[in-house]
Formats: C-alpha cells, structure tokens, sequence
C-alpha cells in the first residue's frame, strides 16, 4: 500500500524533535551531529536563538498579506541584499526551483526586450543540479530525472564543466544566457575555475548573453563569504538563491542587474507567498548574523582548521577515501567505496552527511559550528573509514583464502 506520504525518499529511519546548533534530537533519544545541515541550509545551525527570536517576535505580528501590499522587511531585505551584491533588484521566491524558474525567465525576456526574441537556449553544465520543476529540470539536465515525465522543457544545452572551447562552440543565434553553479553540489562538490568562470564572463559580454549563477547551494556564507563567485573575481548579471537565506524558513530568491531585468515589469512574474513577511523576518535575522563584522572571517579561519585534518584523513585511510575537495563548509570526500557505505557507517555513528554526484559524501557543518563540534566530526570520520577499512582488509583475506 503506498504511504500517505509519498514515497519520493528513500527516507533514513529516523525523526528528529529537537536542534540546537550541531546537533538533532531524534524522537527515539539519540542524538545526532548534524554535517548535512538540511543540505546547506542551516548555516547558522538549528534554532538559532536570534533567528527563533526573530520569527517568534514577527509570527505574534502578522504572518502573510500578499504582494498586493507593500511589505517593509522585504524592502529592506531587498536593499540590503542589493548593497551588499552585483545586484539591483530582486524577486522573493518559496524556493530554490522558483527562483531558477524566474532567473531563466528574466534571461528569456531580456533579450526578447532587446529586439532579440529568438533567442531563448541557455548553457548549462554537465552534473548541475537547478532543482525540479519544469524548466529546472530541463536546466538539470540528468535523464535519470527526466525519464517519463513526457517531453524535456526545450532550449538547455548541456556542456563539460570547466571547457571554455565547448562552450563557444555551443552557442548560436538563439542563445540566451550561459545558467552555472560556481560551485556544483549536488554534482559532488565541483568548483568551476576563476580562469573558467571569468572567461564566461567575456564570452557572455562578447556575444550579448546573460551570465546567470546558481548559488542556492554555495551562497550564503557557505564557501566563507557571502557568495561563492566572490572567490573568482567575477560578477554574474543573474543568481539564484535559497536555502541558507532562511535558514530552514523556506525562501528563495532571484536577483538582477537593472540592465537584466529590464523586462521584469508589471506582470510579468507574481508568487502568492514569494517574500511575505514570516520569510523575510527570518532571512533579515540571517543577514544581521552574517553581515556582522568577523562572522565571515570566522568562518574562514574554522574551514582552514578543517581542512588539512579532513586532508589527513585521505591520506590515512587511501582505500575508503580517494579526495577532498571544497572552499569553506561546502566539502565533499571522494570516497574509494561506495559513497552510501561511508554514509551509512557515519549515520551508525550518529552522524548526519549526504551523497552527492562523483561519488562524493557531502561535509556541511554549519558555519557556527565551534571546533569542538568539528573535532567530533572528524573523530566520527576516521572511526567510519577506519572500520570500512577492517571490513576491506577482511573481505580481501576471505578471497584470498578462497582462491
Ligand atoms: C544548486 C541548486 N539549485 C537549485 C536547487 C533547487 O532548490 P529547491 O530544492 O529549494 O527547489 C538546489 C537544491 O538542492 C540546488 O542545490
């Protein structure tokens, strides 16, 4: 009989009560360190107590009014955004699916503005992850997703990540915008180049497109600093972002230079709930933590303590783990095993990470996390690899006695 929820998950048995900080308290009295931050959104860890006072404080107030009014936390999480960002202007979405969905048609109608109405195609890149609604998905661009759900949204070209000639050699007249991840998650934790992503900075201006970044998954503090394109010297026209922006209220967003949103006027895009004011109290309570002088230097200085003990566990345990790779809190391991033995061998250790292309496991603390939390982190790793590493030694003597 299927569930009453539907059975999309292959949900871990487990339900969690409580959070504070790093940790989860599951209803069955276990307790658990949480390095997957509901995939890079508690950045500022579980209830927060600025962020609970925050949305305690505006959920007595008022909770909801529509876009039909004007709405004083938006416009001041606009302008602050804006300040502190390539941007001009912003649209507040739900989610990270709904502000890719407004970004691709930002970049459409731009250039249908600009007497260019053929031109609709954008460049995507191989392993993206853009979430999953229609055109999203199209973005995303993985067949395994796209299987059976009737034709793909037309006009998402998909080329390697990281390859300057393919990606000349996939524009034409009808071409848009170029749509990347500074930092693919889903697709394991891979980092465009500085030199790639700023030479599709010149290939956008040369040729008139629009450069659009995703940074619902690597924005937000998560690389160390606000946005993940900042450690690359490039500015895109376009971004998307989610997740960290709430901080598990569920809010998203896409922003614009004036000159890219030029079409976005009256009527053109609306959203019931897109920007209402439990949402924006809570993204404002998140800005006020991140903008506050030292936070994202914090954050920095941690992830370089991180790093070289994340390092060494590579090195000390080569037939479970092959890499790490990240910038910041966004960290993955490339694993030797199977990426889900090493998440599974954690989450018996009472520890919460999570797959993601490449064969990667996913390492996202939150950026509070004190470096107690993190030492923990990394003792769990190494008793995990060093068990999956007995488990090999065993299987191998077994075969070789076999033989
Ligand atoms: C880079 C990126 N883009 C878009 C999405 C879709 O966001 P949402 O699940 O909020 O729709 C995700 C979600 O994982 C993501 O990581």
């Amino acid at each position: 009989m299927i569930p009453a929820v539907m059975p999309t998950y292959d949900r871990k048995d487990v339900a969690f009560e409580r959070g504070e900080g790093s940790w989860l308290h599951a209803t069955d009295g276990r307790r658990f360190l949480d390095f997957t931050s509901g995939i890079a959104v508690n950045n500022l860890g579980h209830c927060h107590p600025y962020l609970v006072k925050a949305l305690q404080e505006q959920a007595a107030k008022l909770w909801h009014t529509s876009n039909l009014y004007r709405i004083a936390h938006g416009e001041r999480l606009a302008q602050r955004l804006v300040e502190n960002s390539f941007a001009d202007t912003m649209f507040f979405t739900n989610s990270g699916a709904e502000a890719i969905e407004g970004g691709i048609k930002l970049v459409r109608k731009y250039q249908y503005v600009n007497g260019r109405p053929q031109r609709y195609k954008i460049i995507c890149f191989e392993q993206a992850f853009h979430g999953r609604t229609g055109a999203a998905l199209a973005a995303t661009g993985n067949e395994k997703y796209l299987q059976g759900f009737g034709p793909k949204a037309p006009g998402f070209v998909h080329v390697p990540l990281n390859n300057t000639n393919v990606v000349r050699d996939a524009i034409d007249d009808e071409t848009a915008a170029i749509l990347v991840e500074p930092v693919q998650g889903e697709g394991g934790v891979r980092s465009g180049t500085g030199e790639f992503l700023r030479a599709l900075r010149q290939i956008c201006d040369e040729f008139g497109l629009l450069l659009f970044f995703d940074e619902i998954q690597c924005g937000f503090g998560r690389t160390g600093r606000l946005w993940a394109h900042e450690w690359f010297d490039v500015k895109p026209d376009v971004m998307a972002v989610a997740k960290g922006i709430g901080n598990g209220f569920p809010v998203g967003a896409f922003l614009a230079t004036e000159k890219a949103a030029a079409g976005m006027v009256f009527g053109t895009h609306g959203s019931t709930y897109g920007g209402n004011p439990l949402a924006m109290a809570a993204a404002n309570a998140v800005l006020d933590v991140m903008l506050a002088p030292g936070f994202l230097e914090g954050v920095r200085e941690r992830a370089a303590w991180f790093h070289p003990r994340l390092e060494a566990l590579v090195a000390k345990y080569p037939r479970v783990l092959a890499e790490m790779r990240g910038t910041g809190f966004i960290t993955g391991l490339r694993c030797v095993v199977p990426s889900a033995d090493l998440v599974n061998a954690l989450f018996e250790r009472q520890m919460l990470t999570v797959g993601a292309g490449d064969n990667v496991v996913r390492i996202y603390p939150s950026l509070v996390a004190p470096l107690a939390d993190l030492e923990q982190g990394l003792a769990i790793i190494d008793d995990a690899c060093k068990a999956l590493t007995a488990r090999l030694a065993t299987a191998t003597a077994a075969g070789a006695g076999n033989g």
